[in-house]
């Protein structure tokens, strides 16, 4: 039977979330995961239907969602805004009252900066059926799910652990800042000690990182802000080397690319893995921009987890469906 205490709840940041409330998850997370790898067939939880709005590009997010609402018995419909009447200024109240009369769940991607959080957030205030974040300007809380169940599952108890979270040069486009602004709010919750680095210009949101700070606090854990590339490696039980760009700094796109090619050495190799722990693993939410961001000899190599990481979205994003609809 399926915990019922978080039905019709919104999932929309982790950080709304209690520690128990997410353990709730990571417990049927883990039910789901080895009920599909022992061959046996996924209890159907939901006959219902999720409704997928996405404004940005996927490959990861689409699919295991998608497979995921199959695998319990529900539907979920790929909904795009230039094929909805978004793209003719319906606003978020219209929209989301008449999807909660038909459905019973609404996921949307919208990174737009300044623009996806709020627009989630409208959907949600007007909606009668949860809200799950498939990742805005600020949150992509379904990836670091994903992300820490993967280190659970290598690791087993969590506290103590050191993660390096390490910007990363990727030339081809401005990526939101919603990764690591949520691994750095979350992590330190389970008792993970954070180093995040990152050249000046590409600090992540001040109200953020403040309280990364506080949460590393409460949990008697640390965080720690650097500019050495390195520092994210040092000792570390788990890297995520990750390109972001430098919204907080500025949001015109060609001075963006521009002071992303002033660190083309912010590149993850295996030079850098040899400074971690012998056990440490690589950990990537891909797209990974190869020969940039990471090596093929790291990405391709033995301490790379990227596929269990992939994988892991659909146990958590399955979960997350069943408790809240
Ligand atoms: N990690 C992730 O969200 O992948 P997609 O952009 O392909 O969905």
């Amino acid at each position: 039977m399926v915990d019922s205490s978080l039905r019709g709840r919104d999932f929309i940041s982790t950080q709304d979330w209690t520690l128990d409330e997410l353990e709730t998850l990571f417990t049927l997370a883990q039910v789901l995961k080895a009920d599909k790898r022992e061959g046996r067939p996924t209890p159907h939880l939901l006959a219902k239907t999720l409704y997928m709005i996405f404004f940005d590009a996927s490959t990861r997010t689409r699919n295991s969602f998608e497979t995921g609402m199959t695998q319990l018995g529900g539907h979920a419909i790929y909904l795009s805004p230039d094929k909805m009447q978004i793209s003719h200024g319906e606003n978020a109240r219209d929209t989301a009252n008449v999807l909660s009369r038909y459905g019973d769940g609404i996921a949307i991607r919208h990174c737009a900066y300044g623009e996806g959080n709020d627009y989630l957030n409208d959907v949600a205030t007007h909606a009668s059926i949860p809200l799950l974040n498939m990742q805005c300007d600020r949150y992509h809380p379904c990836q670091i799910l994903a992300d820490y169940l993967t280190i659970r599952e290598r690791f087993g108890n969590t506290q103590g652990l050191k993660l390096g979270v390490a910007w990363t040069s990727a030339p081809n486009y401005v990526r939101p800042l919603s990764v690591p602004q949520s691994l750095i709010l979350m992590m330190p919750r389970f008792g993970i000690d954070v180093t995040l680095a990152y050249p000046p210009e590409f600090k992540l949101m001040p109200d953020i990182e403040a309280l990364a700070q506080a949460n590393a606090e409460a949990a008697d854990a640390t965080f720690e802000i650097t500019h050495d590339f390195e520092d994210a490696f040092r000792d570390a039980d788990a890297v995520i080397p990750k390109s972001w760009g430098p919204l907080v700094t500025t949001q015109d796109t060609k001075e963006g690319l521009g002071l992303i090619e002033k660190y083309p050495t912010w590149r993850c190799g295996q030079d850098q893995m040899r400074l971690g722990k012998e056990h440490m693993i690589y950990m990537h939410p891909l797209p990974a921009d190869r020969g940039r961001e990471v090596t093929d000899e790291v990405i391709d190599g033995p301490q790379s987890v990227v596929y269990d990481e992939a994988e892991n979205r659909l146990h958590v994003q399955k979960a997350l469906m069943a408790l809240t609809m």
